[in-house]
């Protein structure tokens, strides 16, 4: 008989060794993929500036909502596939590093590669040759050429390839698993390891050269911010005519296949759709003449339902309840929310302002929904949060641009 083989040391330590880390793996899109990694039995460590988001997170909460998220986090940690770091020096040794730190823009609507560049000056004495580095922010298209060259300067030469994130904030967990990942690299060989990396969780990888993958990611989001402006644009239209947009784009969808794909309208912000188009206006040398009417409109429209309810209602001696302030329904995240800049004009216009949402946190200025609904003379649904569906607003205007829950006013 065969005696059985002891564990050896080697594989003890591969077991306990992280496969790969996330360099901003606190964050909306890195943590959720670290999850996923690590659901598939992958040994993670989350890296992250931010350290103060671990503790949290190593007691099974995330810190922000993400449908799925908590019950896998539970069950990973339980596992002992997670770990967490602020230290750079840990980095070295892990065979890939996924890159998913935020990529802003600045006062002037122009990219900031400054992040990108503090960051990897920080990680580079931490790079070697043998590491798979993978780029996931949404990046200005040559991003990830120059960082290549950028690393070359320095006397680096990782495997490199940039693998656009693509999810729809909140929904993560299921997406990562279900659409084609887009996968690009800067050589052959980087590029079949970042397949067969991605082909972990995704059904399918999809091979582009880095500068297409870089413009599909933004063309992408631009698409969609577009749209959105299309549709916010024909609400104003049509309202300003007195009339009901819905009831026409019910009309035009009813049955009719090549309408079905126009959204509704609303606030379009977050933090994502507007700064990428951005930053393809800014790589178009400022003639992206679509993205920059898109960008009009859809922060245009806050001042436009202030302009309307100004001639429609004695605003200064009115206050206003603003339902909902995350950048959309469902979710917990304000960042460059329309709420906010509709707050910030109408401060200047009612009696007062006030605010409410059951999932934003560490806003001070946030009331509870029954004294906003007390207090109100007129409400506004910003998000439409689920929350909001069958409240009794006692005969009240309720501006719904969003058609949410069909009580709109033409306002
Ligand atoms: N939020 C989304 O739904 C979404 C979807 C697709 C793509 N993206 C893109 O993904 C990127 C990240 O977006 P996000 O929403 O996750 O941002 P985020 O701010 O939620 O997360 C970024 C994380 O990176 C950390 N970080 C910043 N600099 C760092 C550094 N030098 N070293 C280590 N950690 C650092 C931050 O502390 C933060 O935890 C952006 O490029 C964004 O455009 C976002």
């Amino acid at each position: 008989m065969k005696a059985m083989s002891k564990p050896s040391t080697r594989r003890t330590q591969k077991t306990t060794a992280a496969d790969l880390v996330i360099v901003g793996g606190a964050g909306h899109v890195g943590l959720p993929l670290a999850l996923v990694f690590a659901g598939k039995g992958l040994n993670v460590l989350v890296y992250d500036i931010n350290d103060q988001a671990f503790p949290l997170i190593k007691q099974g909460k995330m810190p922000f909502m993400e449908r799925g998220a908590a019950p896998l986090l539970q069950k990973v940690l339980a596992q002992g596939r997670l770990h967490f770091t602020a230290n750079q020096s840990a980095l070295s040794q892990v065979p890939i590093m996924i890159v998913t730190i935020g990529t802003p823009i600045d006062e002037f609507m122009n990219p900031n590669l400054q992040g990108m560049r503090d960051c990897f000056d920080a990680l580079l004495p931490f790079i070697s040759n043998e590491q798979l580095v993978i780029l996931r922010s949404t990046v200005y298209p040559g991003t990830t050429d120059w960082l290549g060259s950028y690393m070359e300067a320095h006397g680096k030469h990782p495997l490199l390839a940039f693998c656009p994130e693509r999810i729809m904030e909140g929904y993560a967990i299921e997406e990562l698993q279900k659409f084609p990942q887009i996968i690009s690299a800067t050589t052959p060989e980087a590029l079949e390891r970042a397949a067969g990396f991605f082909l972990k969780i995704a059904p399918e990888v999809i091979r582009l050269k880095p500068m297409e993958a870089e413009f599909a990611k933004l063309f992408c989001n631009s698409f969609r911010y577009i749209q959105f402006a299309m549709a916010n644009q024909f609400y104003m239209m049509a309202n300003s005519a007195g009339l009901d947009f819905y009831r026409i784009f019910q009309a035009m969808k009813k049955d009719y296949p090549r309408m079905q794909g126009m959204p509704a309208a609303g606030f379009s912000a977050g933090p994502c759709l507007l700064k990428d188009t951005m930053q393809l206006t800014a790589f178009y040398n400022n003639e992206f003449s679509l993205g920059y009417t898109a960008m009009l409109v859809n922060e245009g429209l806050p001042l436009y339902l202030t302009d309307r309810l100004a001639h429609q209602y004695d605003l200064p001696n009115l206050r206003v309840g603003l339902m909902g302030m995350a950048f959309k329904a469902n979710s917990d995240d304000p960042r460059s929310s329309l709420s906010y800049k509709l707050k910030k004009v109408l401060t200047f216009k009612a009696k007062e302002v006030l605010t409410t949402d059951p999932f934003v946190r560490g806003d001070t200025d946030l009331k509870p929904l029954s004294e906003v609904l007390e207090h109100s003379d007129l409400f506004i649904l910003c998000a439409p949060h689920p929350q909001y569906k069958d409240l009794d607003f006692k005969g009240r205007p309720v501006v719904d641009i969003w058609n949410a829950y069909g009580k709109g006013a033409i306002i």
